[in-house]
């Protein structure tokens, strides 16, 4: 296909598996490459976003860095479905707490995500806002994983904001709307993946509370993120 490479994923048609694991770290890609995966084959290294793919279980799986932010993600999403036939994009992240009912070391899953972000108008429906929304196939996949392993997730809105030192958001307001985490990918990720037809699903440990305060040592995100992978690798491999 004349479309691969592009200009931001310098690995060939059919390098990528039909489920791609996207952290926003390059190094985290790494780590679970190393660490999650057998065989595991660097596809991609362009500005340092490095992608892997390999096998989990016998079965293929890639892993591949998101970068930090929806014009990151939106990129590399955008190139993963439409251009390299990946099915899947499996966001996992971190995001800071909002209501009480969620803690640090939770595990938050994204059934659909609030935004600030214009990305939506790009697709000419006007008034018309295409939803952030997650691939119902894969949250029954990912909610099934985590409770076989004894997690309770907590499934339902997150925030994903294009600030990060924000001086402008109600945070009040999200939450009596019971918007339980803060991130900064998710929504460019569920909308790249409806206006291509494909999945995706976000699911985020907390690593900070904006009510509480509380912050997680690095090893609690640690221990947090296995947690989270072993969750991640099970949905990408559930038939
Ligand atoms: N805001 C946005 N993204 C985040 C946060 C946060 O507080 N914590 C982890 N990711």
């Amino acid at each position: 296909m004349a479309n691969v490479p592009t200009p931001h994923i310098s690995a060939q048609l059919g390098d990528f598996a039909e489920t791609v694991l996207m952290p926003g770290d390059p190094l985290r890609s790494k780590f679970i490459a190393e660490n999650f995966l057998e065989d595991a084959v660097l596809v991609n290294n362009v500005r340092g976003v490095q992608g892997y793919t390999g096998t989990y279980k016998g079965k293929r799986v890639s892993v591949m860095a998101s970068g930090m932010g929806m014009p990151a993600i939106g990129i590399y999403a955008h190139e993963l479905f439409n251009f390299y036939d990946v099915k899947n994009i499996i966001r996992v992240g971190t995001a800071g707490g909002l209501t009480t009912d969620v803690k640090v070391r939770d595990v938050v899953m994204g059934q659909a995500a609030v935004t600030n972000s214009n990305w939506a108008a790009q697709y000419g429906t006007g008034d018309v806002k295409i939803p952030a929304i997650a691939s119902f196939d894969l949250l029954k996949k990912a909610e099934a994983a985590a409770k076989e392993i004894g997690v309770e997730p907590n499934i339902g809105l997150i925030f994903s904001s294009d600030v990060f030192y924000d001086g402008n958001t109600d945070y009040d307001k999200l939450r009596d709307l019971g918007v339980m985490a803060t991130e900064m990918e998710s929504a460019a990720l569920y909308m790249e993946a409806t206006r291509a037809g494909k999945n995706a699903l976000c699911i985020c440990t907390i690593s900070d509370h904006l009510v509480t305060g509380e912050v997680t040592t690095p090893e609690e995100r640690q221990n947090t993120f296995t947690t989270m992978m072993k969750i991640a690798l099970e949905t990408a491999i559930a038939e």
